[in-house]
Order: structure tokens, then C-alpha cells, then sequence
């Protein structure tokens, strides 16, 4: 048995998470759950990385403290990843007494060892603000093509990189105040004390190819000193010896990996030393995106190292989500949060499409919601469950739902149980989408012995009952194997044919032994279409969604750029009627919709609104309202929603539903 730890990069907290970041912890967590089901001792660990510049700013901005931001946030996270059945053994925040106690450790043991340098540099500064800018803080015009805007790092425009100083015009995006240079003492760690060390390690089977190849890239650019500090005002740990200077958010978050294991060691009383110290014989996993590879391969390592940790056994780097072919974009609609994808599809769906996508290398990967429309329906619905309903039937209705005691051929359960070995290398080796097709190989083969067996046109013949028995009780066990395959990826399918088939839970092994002479349950639909109505209304969602703009002001914020002029026949297309709210109730598994029946002088609508943030149901009946009465039905995922219904402001508890005054009546026309 290995004893194994794994991680997912940790996702900011001033943000919700959406389909890109989904690619990463779906990924991780069907590794996880693939290596629980061979019997190996295996953690899921992560947390929200809840410190920085960008989270102190939004909590001042809403006017709280950034602990609340951090702590709802958090839920929020938590509640996304929970609905796409990421199985986390502990979810933590680098906010944390472990993580400031981890951070302090490691930083005093890699100063003591002399790889800790202090150093005065001159940065930016807001004298209006008062506080230093970071280079995303920075606005101005672009010193090569003078494109306006432009952020402090790199021009969107022309691609250029350069320092915040060489912007022309530069602007604090804070205060608007035009930046100083101001002097102060920040604190180094020695990359280059590591050189060797790191060299070596690059080079001993802990990382992909093209990761080696950026590695060597980095190496000939020469390892620079790392500022690890920040003036105060910043939100992050003081940092020990030194009052008003702050660690440097990259520094604690990986150091937070540590702590969130720490965290679930104690409770639930596992040995933390057996899986960090130097010599430690468990694997330790990361899971990464290729843009914070530099953070994972070479700072990161060289800090456990100096501080007398462990190394990480693998680095593992993915690459990119882009949607329908180009990059995740608000303007465009594709920036789709895993919150509006759980408001109209099943997460499993996207979990089975990722994972039929994914490699073991960095490119980037494409959600096309065609194609994914298409995959899931053809291969989920059409191969694997349909094979279980073309069997499940004659098994309920004339065995009186019990399977047969042999199977009739032994060669296919055979050849499906062999295929286990090879597809647990798959897996391992983090070739997903290469163990997909060997999966839907087997279940085309499992379709085609039932094609030609057809049990259908045998049942009318009483003299070969027993024979139809063993065809649909081979189908059923070849459908079982491919459960117990599938399982890392459709966990909750798993568990339900688990139900179905009445067998304990599928672990690797399963496939060995088929199911038979047993009771099974009646067969009830386990999995249905995607249908084109869904995804278009989580792209309109998308394309709703409010912009979050993290930089501006609360009063910049409530008032949202005006959108382009219409002429006055399309808006006349729009009919607004005031509709009175008669009952309004929650959604079982929506975090932020209310159902509402609306009586439009006579005739109904059940709409969905997303204002469950701000409204109880009850302070809602009885209400006058306006709805977009000829907005086309939006198929959701829990129903159908017939119009919409308007409220102001930018989300959260600051939406106000509109209201006309009174002797207004249902039905009325707003124009
Ligand atoms: N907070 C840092 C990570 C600290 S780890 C000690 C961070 N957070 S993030 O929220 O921006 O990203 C979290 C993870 O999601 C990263 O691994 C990142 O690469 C990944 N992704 C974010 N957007 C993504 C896509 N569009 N596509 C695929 N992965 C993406 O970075
Ligand atoms: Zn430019």
C-alpha cells in the first residue's frame, strides 16, 4: 500500500470558481478517488488562499473586515466544489494558526541558514492611498504602442512586458492618484543558494517534459532573489522580526498545503511527520496549472529544503480551459461560474467531458459546448446506461429481479475484467482521456453481444428463459465493470448502480468478480440528455453576470457602464408587466435562486430569480413587481423558468426588486 497526499493549487478568495479552475480539481479528484480504489492510503488536501493586496481591497470596498470576506467566500467555494463531488479530506485557509505557524518556521530556518537577505528597492507608491501599488495597480499607457489602460506588467495590446515605471501617464488604479517612488526595506530569499539542489531534482522524475523544458529556460535566465515581503497596509502574516512588514502572499500559500494537512492530521490523528520530513517515505502530489509552475518547481521546493522538509515527489501542470476555442471571456459570455453551470446541468456531465479531454501534458483544453453536448449524450446515455436499461427490465419483470447463477460466455467478463491493469495505468500516469476511449470500447462491445443476443426476440420463446437470464445478467455485469471503472470520474453514477445492482460499494477489484445468483432492484433511469436548451441558458447567464471589477469604488461599482444605444423598436419588442408575487419558496439545491408565482391579471408564471440573496420568501408574497413577460421559457436545471422578473443594484444583499407605486395591478403593461 502507498501512503499518498495529494493537493490542488489553492483558489483565491476574492473570487468565485469556474469552469477553469474546475479542469484542475476534477482532475485531482479522480486521481484521488482512482488511487482510494486501488487500496492505497491516499489525502485530498486544499484550501483558499485568502491573503494579498486584491482580497484586502475587496473587503474595503464592502465595507467588512477581511476575515468576513474570507469566511463567506469560503462557503461559497466550498458549497461549488461540494455539487461537482470534489472529495476533499480537509478544506482549510491559509488564514489559519498552522499555516502562520509553518510560515514562521520555514522563514526563521531559511534565515538562520543565511538564505535571507534584506534590501532597500524603491516601488511605486500611492501617496493618496498610502500604501505601495502592486504592478496590477498600476494603469497607464503602454510604453511601446501607447495603447491607453494598460496594466503596470504587460500591454493586452501589443504584448510588450515592462516595469510599472515605464507606463507613460500612470495612474494608481486605487485612488487614481498619479504614483510616487518611494524607498523601503524589503526581505530576499537566495533562489541561487539552490541552484544545484534544484538542478538535480528537476532532473530525477518529478516533473513532465515540458515543464523540464521551462525549468532549463529558467536555469539559462539565471535564478533572481525572491522579495518575499510587503509593506504594511497589507493583509497577510506579520512577519517575526520585523514589525510592518508582511510575508508576501505567495510565500504562505503553498507553505498552506502544509497546514491544511497539519490541520486534518490532528483531527483525525495521522502521523504529519510520515508525509513531510526530509527522509519521509510517503508520496507527496501537486496538482498546478502551467501559470504557477515557477511557484511549484523552484521556490516552493527550495523553501521545504532550507527549512528541512520533504520535496514534493510530482509536480503535475495542466494547461488551459478555453471555451468554444478561445479564451474564457466576460464580454463574450464564456466566463461561465461553477455556480451558473449547477443551476442548469448535472456536474457529472462536465466532470466525464474534462476528463475525456485530458492528457498527461500542459495543453490547453477546450470545453466546446457542441461537442460536449454530443459526447455526453452519445457515450454516457447512449452507450453505458443504455446498457443497464436494455437489461435491467427482463431481469425485474421476469426473473422476479434476480440475476443468474452463470454466465453464459465467459470470454467477454473476462476480457472486460483484464482490460483493469491497463487502465489503472492510465489513470496513474494521468492519461485520461486515453482510459475514456478504452472504457467506451468495452461498452460498445458490451452493446454489440447484447445487439446480437437479442434477449428481446428470445423471451417469446419459453422453451430459452434460462437463456435470456444469463444474456442480461452478462450485460449487467459487464456494465458493473464498467462502473467500477468509471467510478473515479461519476462517482455518484457509481453509487447509484451500486444501489441498482444492490452490490456493496465498486472498488478496483470488483471487476474480478461478477455479480450473480443476486437480487437487483428495479432499474430506474440513471442518467439523462444533455439538452441544447441548458446550455444556452448558462451561456445567457454568463453573458448576464455582472462584471466583477475588484479596483473600484463602492459607488464606481453600483453604477455599471451604460450599455450601447437600441433603437426604440427593440425595446418595444420587450414586454414589462407588473405581476404580483403570490407564493415564493426556496430551491432545494440552489444557493441563490427563489421560485416565484407571479399572477399576471389572470394568468400564471412560475419564474426563477436569482435574488434568494437578499430576500426572504416570505417578505416577498403579496408583493407587486415587474417581470419581462415574453422572455422565451429558460430550461433550468431545477425547471422551467417563464420570464424574469427586474431588480437593481450589484448582487448579494444589495438587490432591490423593482416595485410600482401603488394602484398599479397585475397585468398592467410597462411602458
Ligand atoms: N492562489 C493561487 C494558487 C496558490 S497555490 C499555493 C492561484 N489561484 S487561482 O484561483 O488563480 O487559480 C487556482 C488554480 O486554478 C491554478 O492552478 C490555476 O492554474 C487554475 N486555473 C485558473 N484558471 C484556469 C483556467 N482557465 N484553466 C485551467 N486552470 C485554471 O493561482
Ligand atoms: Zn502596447
Amino acid at each position: 500500500m502507498r501512503s499518498i497526499l495529494v493537493t490542488s493549487a489553492l483558489p483565491y478568495a476574492n473570487g468565485p470558481i469556474h469552469l477553469g479552475h474546475l479542469v484542475e480539481y476534477i482532475q485531482t479528484d479522480i486521481w484521488a478517488r482512482f488511487q482510494r480504489m486501488r487500496g492505497h492510503e491516499c489525502y485530498y488536501v486544499c484550501a483558499d488562499d485568502a491573503h494579498g493586496t486584491p482580497i484586502m481591497l475587496r473587503a474595503q470596498q464592502e465595507g467588512i473586515e477581511p476575515e468576513a470576506l474570507i469566511e463567506r467566500i469560503s462557503k461559497e467555494h466550498q458549497a461549488d466544489f461540494k455539487e461537482f463531488l470534489i472529495g476533499f479530506d480537509n478544506y482549510y485557509s491559509t488564514h489559519s494558526p498552522e499555516n502562520q505557524m509553518f510560515s514562521n518556521l520555514i522563514y526563521e530556518r531559511a534565515r538562520d541558514a543565511g538564505h535571507i537577505e534584506r534590501r532597500v528597492i524603491k516601488q511605486a507608491y500611492d501617496p493618496e492611498a498610502g500604501m505601495f501599488l502592486p504592478d496590477r495597480f498600476i494603469k497607464g499607457e503602454c510604453p511601446r504602442c501607447g495603447a491607453p489602460d494598460q496594466y503596470g506588467d504587460s500591454c493586452e495590446n501589443c504584448g510588450a512586458t515592462y516595469s510599472p515605471t515605464d507606463l507613460k501617464n500612470a495612474v494608481s488604479a486605487i485612488s487614481g492618484a498619479t504614483p510616487i517612488e518611494k524607498e523601503s526595506e524589503h526581505f530576499f530569499f537566495k533562489l541561487g543558494d539552490f541552484e544545484a539542489l534544484l538542478k538535480d531534482w528537476t532532473h530525477s522524475g518529478h516533473l513532465q517534459p515540458e515543464i523540464i523544458n521551462k525549468l532549463e529556460e529558467w536555469f539559462e535566465a539565471g535564478l533572481s532573489d525572491w522579495d518575499i515581503s510587503r509593506d504594511a497596509p497589507y493583509w497577510g502574516f506579520e512577519i517575526p522580526d520585523a514589525p510592518g512588514k508582511y510575508f508576501y502572499v505567495w510565500l504562505d500559500a503553498p507553505i498552506g498545503y502544509l497546514a491544511s494537512f497539519k490541520n486534518f492530521c490532528d483531527r483525525e490523528g495521522i502521523e504529519f511527520e510520515r508525509f513531510w520530513a526530509a527522509d519521509a517515505s510517503a508520496e507527496v502530489h501537486h496538482f498546478i496549472g502551467k501559470d504557477i509552475a515557477y511557484f511549484h518547481t523552484l521556490f516552493f521546493p527550495a523553501m521545504l529544503h532550507a527549512a528541512g522538509f520533504r520535496m514534493p515527489t510530482a509536480v503535475h501542470c495542466h494547461g488551459f480551459l478555453t471555451v468554444n476555442g478561445q479564451k474564457m471571456s466576460k464580454s463574450r459570455g464564456t466566463f461561465i461560474k461553477a455556480r451558473t453551470y449547477l443551476d442548469h446541468l448535472n456536474p457529472e456531465y462536465l466532470r466525464y467531458y474534462f476528463a475525456a479531454k485530458l492528457g498527461p501534458g500542459i495543453d490547453d483544453i477546450d470545453l466546446n459546448l457542441e461537442d460536449f453536448r454530443a459526447r455526453v449524450n452519445a457515450d454516457l446515455v447512449g452507450k453505458v446506461v443504455n446498457i443497464a436499461s436494455r437489461c435491467a427490465g427482463f431481469i425485474s419483470k421476469r426473473f422476479a429481479g434476480k440475476l443468474a447463477t452463470t454466465l453464459p460466455q465467459t470470454e467477454l467478463f473476462d476480457a472486460s475484467a483484464a482490460a483493469s491493469e491497463g487502465i489503472a495505468q492510465l489513470y496513474e500516469n494521468l492519461e485520461y482521456g486515453h482510459a475514456v476511449r478504452q472504457i467506451m470500447a468495452l461498452a460498445d462491445q458490451a452493446n454489440q453481444y447484447i445487439d446480437e443476443a437479442k434477449p428481446w426476440v428470445l423471451i417469446k420463446d419459453p422453451d430459452r428463459q434460462t437463456e435470456v437470464q444469463e444474456i442480461c445478467s452478462l450485460g449487467l455485469n459487464l456494465f458493473r465493470n464498467l462502473m467500477v471503472y468509471l467510478k473515479p470520474i461519476l462517482p455518484h453514477l457509481a453509487e447509484e448502480a451500486e444501489a441498482f445492482l444492490n452490490c456493496p460499494p465498486l472498488h478496483w477489484d470488483s471487476v474480478k468478480t461478477p455479480l450473480l445468483d443476486t437480487q437487483i432492484h428495479r432499474f430506474k433511469p440513471l442518467m439523462t440528455r444533455v439538452e441544447q436548451e441548458a446550455l444556452e441558458a448558462i451561456l445567457a447567464d454568463a453573458q448576464a453576470a455582472p462584471e466583477e471589477t475588484p479596483t473600484k469604488t463602492p459607488a464606481a461599482l453600483a453604477a455599471e457602464p451604460l450599455a450601447e444605444t437600441i433603437e426604440f423598436s427593440d425595446f418595444a419588442k420587450i414586454d414589462l408587466r407588473v405581476a404580483k408575487i403570490v407564493q415564493a419558496s426556496e430551491v432545494k439545491g440552489a444557493d441563490k435562486l427563489l421560485q416565484l408565482t407571479l399572477d399576471l391579471g389572470g394568468e400564471t408564471r412560475y419564474v426563477f430569480a436569482g435574488i434568494k440573496s437578499a430576500y426572504q420568501p416570505s417578505d416577498l408574497v403579496g408583493r407587486l413587481t415587474v417581470m419581462v413577460a415574453n422572455l422565451a421559457p429558460r430550461k433550468m436545471r431545477f425547471g422551467v423558468s417563464e420570464g424574469m422578473v427586474l431588480a437593481a443594484g450589484p448582487g448579494g444583499k444589495e438587490l432591490y426588486l423593482l416595485q410600482p407605486d401603488a394602484g398599479a395591478q397585475p397585468g398592467m403593461r410597462v411602458k
